[in-house]
This record gives structure tokens, C-alpha cells and sequence, in this order.
């Protein structure tokens, strides 16, 4: 396990929508490097970027059409390198994005296995053996290639599935996973690995990692044996490279090898009901009841989350693994939709003080919101969340130079679209909260990645929730009434960080709507 992932804090960049250098209306990899400053007083000490690789942008870059060439627009494979040469100036790893369940349609190897004449590749994706063949079970495309069969896709239609095997082989067209053509899939993708690994990256987050083999069993004992051998790899040429697994289930991805794994909104409703307990209808404006645990009205509860979560956290220690708690992604719906900047920090201040690894999306340290706008490079509602970075009032809010309608997407036109420069000089802003807490996480051993977790007080429906990390307790109390309750014998002495009013008399903890509080024992 790299020592560096203990204390690690990750900042999560859509590079879109980051920081345009050279005004063509989009951002660059030359705009992370000149931010770096700004994350690393931010308190972020790891970046991880969404796929900057070259694509046609039909799923804004998880269509991979070459793994080895930095896309155009975002500069080039020297900027990458600079980048992380830049990055490691300051005390920042980065993360890429590897994405090796399905690559563009346009890639080479796609275009040369959908070639009736056999060839080194035609196996490399999973195509049936007759054309009018239905692959029951599978998303898959007919119609469209040479040859007589129909390929299967790993989400979008422009994603055709890479081919590492079937693990329960049901038709003749269905390769085992040892056949040295998924091999060689396997092989190709641990080369493009390495490829970056060699130019200085740190490691990657994994799309759909759960997603290699098919017609795997509920374990996912297929796919977990090529993460295995992936991490061999790893340990032995590249042992402080770290694989983060886009797969939502660290009870699985952990014992296959990954450092760490998110918990998602779609994966169940654990991490879901702490900030995002709603339903929303297509105009994507929510319908009935928000019971977030982190909303003031205290409708939330906390065992949604608890319950799956300690599970996982115990399997995570056992196999030397960390969850990813993250505050959005750019697949989810930004949390100052539906949480005002008191609620935000109430939920940043447990966010960052849990064990594991935190994520935090670009903006969510200012409370960007979330805006409803029309689908953009396979967007949909996603689009909303991957709006251009506020840095500063005035032209695109400091994102670029272009002309407002060249934009990758518009900016917040709110006239009090919360912007970096604004909340520098507001010492009570959110910003300056999660510098602060960021500053008592790295400051405070006890509240890394790998010190012990326990609950002192949680209760179904219940309000505070109490923890311990090491030498330290923390409290919680999301909702808007007062709560007081006891947690004899444990005593904290000193408080080293409150928001709002909250206290401990011997082992009675009292805590005004909406605080969260830090102590030592
Ligand atoms: C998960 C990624 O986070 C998402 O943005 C993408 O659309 C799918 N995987 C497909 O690669």
C-alpha cells in the first residue's frame, strides 16, 4: 500500500471545464498546471482527471479512440508530462482516468475487428457468430460492420465492449477468459498502463471496473482475478502507483486489489441518503420529500448509510483497502442543489473527517450549483454538474477568454454565482470552511485515512451521530434543532474545531442546530 494514499486528499478535475489558457472556450491541461497553487491551499494533496485523451466526445472522453495521445484540445502528451512533473513540485500526485471496459467506436482496434477478414483484432471486442443473432442478456449493436455478427456495447452505442471473456461460457461465440486473445485485451490495457505510469502519473481511477468479464458470478470472480493480476503488475514495477475503482462495492474491489473504491449514488442508497435522498422527475427539479441526513429538517438517518457502510469499512481493513467518500462527481448532481452553505459544511466537516480516502469535485469547495442546461457530449442530467469553474467576477467568471457563446458550457449567470475571489476574502465562506477542515485533517494524524473508526452514537432516525478517530471524538448534527446526548465514558477535553455552537460537559454532548465539532480526549 503507498504510504502517500494515508493522507490523501483528492480533488476531482472535468478538465472542460477547469481553466481555458488559451481561449478557445474550453479548459487545458496548461490551466490545471498553472492552478495547482490554488489546490494545494485548498488543503488537496491528489488530483484525479476525467479522461483527457482522444476521443470524438460522445461520452466527453469515456470514448477512448487513442489511450496513448493527450486529446488536441487539451494540449499535449508534453503538457501531460509537465503537468505531473509540476504536480509533483508541490506535493500533488495525479490520477488519470483509465478506461478499459470499452473503447470509441473509432478507435483502431475497433475498426479492424469489425473487418470481415480475420485479423489481430477481431477478437479484441465481443462480437456474436451470426448477424441476426440476439446476444440475450447484452446491450448490442447490428447492422453496422462488415462482418456477419453483432458486437456487444458496454454502455453507450458508441461504446463497444473490449473483450476480456466470459467467466460462465454459453455459446460458442463466448471466449474464456484465459484465450490468448482475452489475454492479450488484458495485456494491451496493462501496456497503455504502464505507457502513462512510465511518464509519471501516480495511478488511476477505473471506469466501470466491475465490468471486464462477462457473464460473471455475483462475487465477480472473473473480474477480480485480472484486477489481481493488474496489481502484481503494480507492486512490482510501479509500487506507488494506486488504482482507485470506479465499482461502488469495496467489499469486492478491495479483495481484488484496488487501494480504494467509491461508494456512488447508483450503487444502493447508503451513501445516496446523506445528501441526496430525492427523487427528481426529467425537467430534474425534485419530487416529495428530500430526507437527505444532511438537510436541516432532520427527516434523514444516518443507519441508511451506517449500515452498509461499516460492513464495507471492516472488509476494507481486513484487506488493507480504503473507501472513497466523495463530496459529487461529474456524474452526479452537485450538492448545493439541494444543501445551503450551513448544510454543506455540516456534510464537508464529516466528509473530511471519515476514514479513507475523500474525494471533492472541482467547485463543490465554493457550494457550485447545480444548472439546468441541455445535454452536451452524452451529458443528459449530468451536463448540469460540469459547468465551467467560477474563479473570479466578470468575463465567464474567470474561466476563459473566449467570446460566452464559444464556451464548452455557460457559466452560473446568477449575479451571485459564488466565485473563488469572493470567498478568499470572506473568512466565514464555504471555501474557507473546507480549507479549514482540510488543514485539521492534515494536521491531525488520527483523522487519515487508516486510523480506526468508531461510532460512539448513531440511532435510526436519530440525530447527533458521534465519532471516534483515535485520540479524537467528532460530532454531527445536520438537522436544525437542538440535541443533547450522552456518551459516558468517554470524556473529550478539548475542542480543536466547531461550526456553530456545540460542547461536551464531561461526557454530555450539547449541540445547536446545524454544528459540528472536534475534540480531543
Ligand atoms: C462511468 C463514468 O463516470 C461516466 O461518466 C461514463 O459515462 C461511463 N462510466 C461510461 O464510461
Amino acid at each position: 500500500m503507498p504510504k502517500w494514499l494515508e493522507n490523501a486528499v483528492f480533488y476531482e478535475i472535468y478538465p472542460q471545464s477547469f481553466y481555458d489558457t488559451n481561449g478557445d472556450g474550453i479548459g487545458d491541461l496548461e490551466g490545471i498546471t498553472r492552478k495547482l497553487k490554488f489546490i494545494k491551499d485548498l488543503g488537496c494533496n491528489a488530483l484525479w482527471i476525467n479522461p483527457c485523451f482522444d476521443s470524438p466526445f460522445r461520452d466527453a472522453g469515456y470514448d477512448v479512440r487513442d489511450y496513448k495521445k493527450v486529446a488536441p484540445r487539451y494540449g499535449t502528451n508534453d503538457d501531460l508530462k509537465r503537468l505531473f512533473t509540476e504536480a509533483h513540485k508541490e506535493g500533488i500526485k495525479v490520477l488519470l482516468d483509465l478506461v478499459p471496459g470499452h473503447t470509441s467506436e473509432e478507435h483502431p482496434w475497433f475498426r479492424e475487428s469489425q473487418k470481415s477478414e480475420p485479423n489481430e483484432y477481431s477478437n479484441r471486442y465481443i462480437w456474436t457468430d451470426q448477424w441476426f443473432k440476439k446476444a440475450e442478456g447484452f446491450g448490442y449493436v447490428a447492422g453496422e460492420a462488415e462482418r456477419e455478427s453483432v458486437y456487444l456495447i458496454n454502455f453507450f452505442k458508441c461504446q463497444p465492449a473490449l473483450n476480456y471473456g466470459f467467466f460462465k461460457v454459453a455459446e460458442p461465440w463466448q471466449l474464456p477468459t484465459d484465450h490468448p486473445e482475452c489475454v492479450a485485451t488484458l495485456e494491451a490495457m496493462k501496456d497503455v498502463m504502464r505507457f502513462w505510469l512510465d511518464a509519471g502519473c501516480d495511478g488511476f481511477r477505473v471506469d466501470m471496473a466491475a465490468s471486464l468479464v462477462k457473464n460473471d458470478d455475483e462475487q465477480k470472480t472473473g473480474t477480480s482475478a485480472l484486477w489481481r493480476n493488474v496489481r502484481a503488475m503494480l507492486d512490482r514495477d510501479y509500487p506507488e502507483a494506486v488504482l482507485v475503482a470506479e465499482w461502488g462495492h469495496p467489499d469486492l474491489s478491495v479483495p481484488a486489489g484496488f487501494h480504494a473504491d467509491f461508494l456512488l449514488n447508483g450503487h444502493g442508497k447508503g451513501y445516496r441518503s446523506l445528501a441526496r435522498n430525492y427523487t427528481l422527475d426529467f425537467r430534474h427539479t425534485i419530487v416529495g420529500e428530500d430526507r437527505s441526513f444532511f438537510k436541516k429538517d432532520g427527516k434523514g438517518d444516518i443507519m441508511a448509510f451506517l449500515d452498509g457502510y461499516l460492513k464495507q469499512y471492516e472488509i476494507c481493513k481486513e484487506n488493507g483497502g480504503y473507501i472513497a467518500l466523495i463530496s459529487c462527481n461529474h456524474d452526479t448532481i452537485r450538492p448545493a442543489f439541494n444543501l445551503s452553505p450551513r448544510e454543506l459544511a455540516v456534510f464537508y466537516g464529516f466528509l473530511f473527517t471519515m476514514p479513507g480516502t475523500p474525494f471533492l469535485y472541482y467547485g463543490d469547495e465554493i457550494g457550485m450549483r447545480y444548472l439546468n442546461l441541455p445535454t452536451k457530449e452524452g451529458g443528459y442530467f449530468r451536463t448540469g454538474s460540469r459547468t465551467p469553474m467560477q474563479w473570479k467576477a466578470g468575463k465567464n467568471l474567470g474561466f476563459s477568454e473566449a467570446a460566452a457563446e464559444q464556451l464548452y458550457l455557460p457559466v452560473d449567470a446568477l449575479p451571485d454565482a459564488p466565485t473563488v475571489e469572493a470567498q478568499e476574502k470572506d473568512p466565514a465562506s464555504l471555501l474557507n470552511t473546507v480549507k479549514a477542515l482540510l488543514k485539521l485533517r492534515h494536521e491531525n494524524a488520527d483523522l487519515g485515512a487508516r486510523s480506526n473508526l468508531e461510532i460512539l452514537y448513531a440511532k435510526k432516525e436519530a440525530f447527533p451521530l458521534i465519532y471516534r478517530r483515535g485520540s479524537l471524538i467528532v460530532a454531527v448534527n445536520p438537522a436544525e434543532r437542538p440535541v443533547s446526548v450522552d456518551i459516558s465514558p468517554v470524556y473529550p477535553a478539548k475542542n480543536i474545531y466547531a461550526t456553530g455552537n456545540c460542547r461536551f460537559e464531561k461526557g454530555l454532548c450539547k449541540m445547536e442546530g446545524q454544528s459540528f465539532g472536534v475534540w480531543k480526549i
